[in-house]
């Protein structure tokens, strides 16, 4: 018994490595999803996935509680652990260029059963990053209608019962209580919106997505360049404010904030989501992966150090520090200046530029996770629904539909820093079994072909393992009851039917 938990799935050495999807072209008569994106589709994705609410919300939090101007060093350390596990995805996604990403590269390597563990937990990232951000988008879409009624002096902002979420954790962190709304309906409205989008087709969704994504990196590029005069390097000093107890500043203040700003970083790993989808998988999913941590790593650090360089990093403890930072400023200068005048516009172009981060997050998210779940429908351990392709439109349609549903819920009821820590814990935790399977892989099969293998990969694996294992362990003492559950309810799911169906498992009998 044991030994059919550990089971893995059969690959075959192909062009690229067949894990047993069905491929566009493979004349079996399947209805296949659809070969259509390009490294540039692919490297737009991850940027779209990744550049969100981590440096539009969290960083103001994670600069004025714990790391102070050393934000910098946080979003440093979080960028080394995703570049090590950025490499692993990468390898992985060139050779097994299928939907179902780290689940089905561990189905590959470690076994059945550490493949549903990994299965589970990406839909923490995946459903639950969707809905988190769903909720953030919502607050600024609320600001947005809070600014336009002020300049058509009309008031259009949504009544307060509809506007943010009915449930949230008291101030133990254990019991979830009534807020007195009704519903977050703009979170609910976004959610619906881009699910109907993914139902429509990945060409429709890759091409909103890279829209978005060039909106967003425009304005991010136009607010270091406005606020570069106005940077004031002695607030950088002391650069690690000296430690006040606990993880409030110091060094350990920096590595508190580097697994709060990992949340920045998530979403890379998406673009492998896309490789069954992908033109040329084995050159283009590198690029993807690993282009668009870069670029992202790059504006992240840029933004933390303009940030922390504009205002007070105890002044930034705001769920929108980027428009903070710029009322900072906008307050030493002369009113009807030039310059409050272009500050001003700043301000309105990074609600909008927020507005647009964060949608495309909520759908890289929401295209990701019916794929996963597709993987892991042909693989017999979810029900054969999840697996069904769309005639027309070739997206994992039943799927993309139960996930949206499943998220507008969550983002109706939920606020956004409920659900953020245990995202990051799945994340996390999906990341160590890519770099630990990279190696395994390379003892086990080093015949299979590589398109793109990892440098030095007994050096950068075991790294990248231990350095999200460390990053985990943070999150983990804090919330352990969170993911333990999560856990718990994923291995009864997989007990009465995963295990029972799975196909790998009756092939073998
Ligand atoms: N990295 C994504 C964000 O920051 C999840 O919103």
């Amino acid at each position: 018994m044991t030994k059919g938990l550990f089971a893995t799935h059969g690959i075959e050495a192909m062009p690229h490595v067949d894990a047993g999807e069905p491929v566009e072209g493979s004349g079996t008569g399947e209805v296949t999803l659809k070969r259509a994106l390009t490294a540039r589709h692919l490297t737009m994705l991850g940027i779209g996935a990744v550049i969100g609410a981590g440096i539009f919300v969290l960083t103001g939090t994670a600069a004025a509680q714990f790391a102070g101007p050393a934000l910098v060093l946080s979003f440093l350390m979080a960028g080394f652990a995703c570049a090590l596990a950025g490499l692993c995805y990468a390898e992985f996604a060139a050779m097994l260029p299928v939907s179902g990403s780290a689940y089905s590269y561990s189905y590959a390597t470690l076994g059945e059963v550490v493949a549903w563990f990994v299965g589970w937990n990406l839909v923490l990232e995946y459903l639950f990053a969707a809905s988190t951000v769903a909720v953030g988008w919502s607050g600024y879409f609320n600001e947005m209608l809070r600014m336009i009624s002020a300049w058509i002096g009309v008031d259009i902002s949504l009544p307060a019962a509809l506007a943010s979420a009915p449930l949230t954790f008291d101030a133990s962190g254990h019991h979830i209580i009534a807020t007195g709304t009704l519903i977050n309906l703009p979170a609910v409205a976004i959610v619906a919106a881009i699910s109907w989008l993914c139902y429509r087709g990945i060409t429709q969704s890759a091409t909103v997505n890279a829209v978005i994504v060039a909106i967003k990196v425009i304005v991010i590029l136009l607010f270091l360049a406005v606020t570069f005069h106005y940077l004031n390097p002695d607030l950088w000093h002391p650069f690690i404010p000296e430690n006040e107890g606990g993880a409030k500043y110091g060094w350990s203040g920096v590595i508190r904030a580097a697994t709060l700003v990992f949340f920045a970083y998530i979403g890379f790993d998406a673009v492998s989501t896309a490789a069954g989808e992908a033109k040329n998988p084995q050159r283009d999913m590198p690029i993807g992966i690993l282009g668009s941590l870069a670029i992202c790593t790059l504006l992240y650090i840029a933004m933390s150090a303009a940030l922390t360089g504009l205002a007070p990093y105890s002044e930034l403890n705001t769920p929108e520090p980027v428009a903070t930072a710029l009322n900072y400023v906008l307050g030493n200068v002369p009113a009807d200046s030039s310059a409050s005048h272009i500050l001003g516009t700043l301000k309105i172009l990074v609600v909008f530029a927020a507005l647009a981060g964060l949608s495309s997050v909520v759908l890289v998210m929401l295209m990701g996770q019916p794929r996963i779940f597709y993987s892991m429908s042909r693989d017999g351990l979810l029900p054969p629904l999840l697996g069904k392709v769309h005639k027309k439109h070739r997206t994992p349609y039943v799927g993309t539909i139960i996930v949206g549903v499943i998220a507008s819920v969550l983002a109706g009821l939920f606020p956004v820093d409920v659900l953020g820590d245990l995202v990051s814990m799945g994340t996390l935790l999906a990341f160590t079994t890519v770099c630990i399977g990279v190696l395994v892989l390379r003892h086990t099969r080093p015949d299979l072909p590589r398109a793109f293998r990892v440098p030095f990969v007994w050096i950068v694996c075991p790294l990248g393992a231990a350095a999200c294992l460390f990053l985990f362990w943070q999150a983990f003492v804090v919330r352990w009851w969170l993911i333990l559950g999560w856990t718990a309810i994923g291995f009864l799911i997989y007990g009465f039917y995963g295990y029972r169906n799975s196909k790998l498992r009756q092939n073998a009998h």
